[in-house]
């Protein structure tokens, strides 16, 4: 938050490989989109990949701005929707970018929420065996979670996000401006990883957030750019130090181990932040349950969850649910892993920070939220 230097906006590095990358924060900063492109990447051409919600609101304008500067930049669409984020939509945009003529002196520049960055960002990953990529999200989710750390992908038949690479961005460009067009409900779905963020890393955060939760549905400016700043940095401290997920970066799996499980349980009928929320207040109930979180950790965080969202939790089967955990892609010998809080802002190390939970802790945590039918 000390970054946070409203008018200026702010700047957070994080640490990719051998190089490292700039998150750029502030209301606004898109109006000089050719100048930032201009000056951190270089390309010949830019393939700018958007939904069609995004370009019509944004991206078709951008696109314009480009070409008047100079700039050989073409706009490529796909529908919007998780549902376009699969391989047959990578084969469409990567046989438009051959179709153009896009060679290896190409820029992609993805602009969107996180189907956008996740599947622009598996383009770039492999298009000519990967050419540079600039992130600029403009949603909740993708500001403060999907367009930092590099992670890109497709849905596949098996699940989410299971074919992909690791490819980091070559600038990250988050102007909250564009929030202001974003649906409510998504405004609410994405705050759910900025309140995850507070409980594992930070609770000084997570407080701040609860006092704040109005201004940030209504898109406050400072309020706004003081979040976003917090939670990009405390994703990219994570990052930075595990940028493969050879163990501390688990940690932003916190409430996903039985979020992913209720949300396919529910068909995706319940949104990714309402399932994440009623998995991080299951997880710490397990942490309560197995005497590794003190006293009140979940009621607080679940006091704290409540302000953002009200409690939303069917229709989901138990057995189901548990039957997914089971499936669960970070699951090792077919036992699922569980990131436990010590306490609000702290996570418990466990065994390279992941818990192995007997199965009957966590449906009995389970039990208490979920109408069994
Ligand atoms: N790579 C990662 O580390 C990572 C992390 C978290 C989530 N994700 C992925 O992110 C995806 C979810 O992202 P999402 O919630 O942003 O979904 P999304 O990209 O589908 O965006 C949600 C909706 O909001 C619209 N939208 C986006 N920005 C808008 C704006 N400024 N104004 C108006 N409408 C706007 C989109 O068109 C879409 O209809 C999932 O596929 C998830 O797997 C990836
Ligand atoms: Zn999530």
């Amino acid at each position: 938050m000390r970054e946070a230097v409203e008018s200026h906006g702010a700047s957070v590095r994080v640490r990719a490989g051998a190089g490292e990358y700039s998150v750029l924060i502030g209301h606004g900063l898109l109006a000089d989109l050719p100048g930032l492109l201009d000056s951190h990447v270089d390309a010949n051409r830019f393939a700018v990949i958007t939904d069609e919600n995004v370009a019509a609101l944004h991206t078709e304008a951008l696109v314009e701005k480009c070409r008047e500067a100079g700039l050989d930049a073409t706009l490529l669409t796909f529908p919007a929707g998780e549902a376009s984020k699969t391989r047959k939509s990578w084969s469409i945009l990567t046989d438009e970018m051959l179709d153009a003529g896009f060679g290896r002196d190409t820029c992609v520049v993805a602009v969107g929420g996180g189907v956008t960055t996740d599947l622009a960002g598996f383009v770039a990953a492999t298009y000519m065996r990967g050419v540079p990529i600039v992130q600029v999200p403009t949603s909740y989710l993708a500001m403060i979670d999907a367009s930092v750390g590099g992670k890109t992908g497709v849905d596949v038949r098996h699940g989410k996000n299971l074919v992909g690479a690791f490819h980091a961005p070559a600038l990250v460009i988050a102007d909250t401006a564009v929030l202001t067009t974003l649906p409510a409900v998504q405004r609410r779905q994405g705050l759910v990883e900025a309140f995850k963020h507070g409980a594992i890393l930070d609770r000084a955060y997570l407080d701040f957030l609860v006092s704040n939760v109005e201004a940030l549905l209504a898109v406050d400016r400072s309020v706004v750019q003081q979040a976003v700043v917090r939670s990009v940095e405390l994703k990219a401290g994570v990052v930075t130090e595990d940028e493969l997920e050879a163990g501390y970066r688990q940690i932003l799996n916190f409430g996903h181990t039985v979020g992913h499980a209720l949300e396919a349980a529910s068909d995706f009928a319940l949104g990714h932040g309402s399932a994440v929320a009623l998995g991080m207040v299951v997880e710490a109930r397990v942490g309560a349950r197995l005497g590794v979180s003190s006293d009140g950790t979940a009621e607080r965080l679940e006091a704290a969850l409540s302000t953002l969202l009200s409690p939303e939790r069917g229709p989901v089967d138990l057995e189901r649910v548990v039957g997914f955990l089971g499936a669960d892609k970070k699951a090792r010998g077919g036992r699922a892993r569980y990131v436990l809080l010590r306490q609000l802002g702290e996570v418990d190390s466990g065994t390279g920070w992941t818990h192995d939970v007997p199965e009957a802790i966590v449906t009995e945590a389970l039990e208490g939220l979920i109408p069994t039918r």
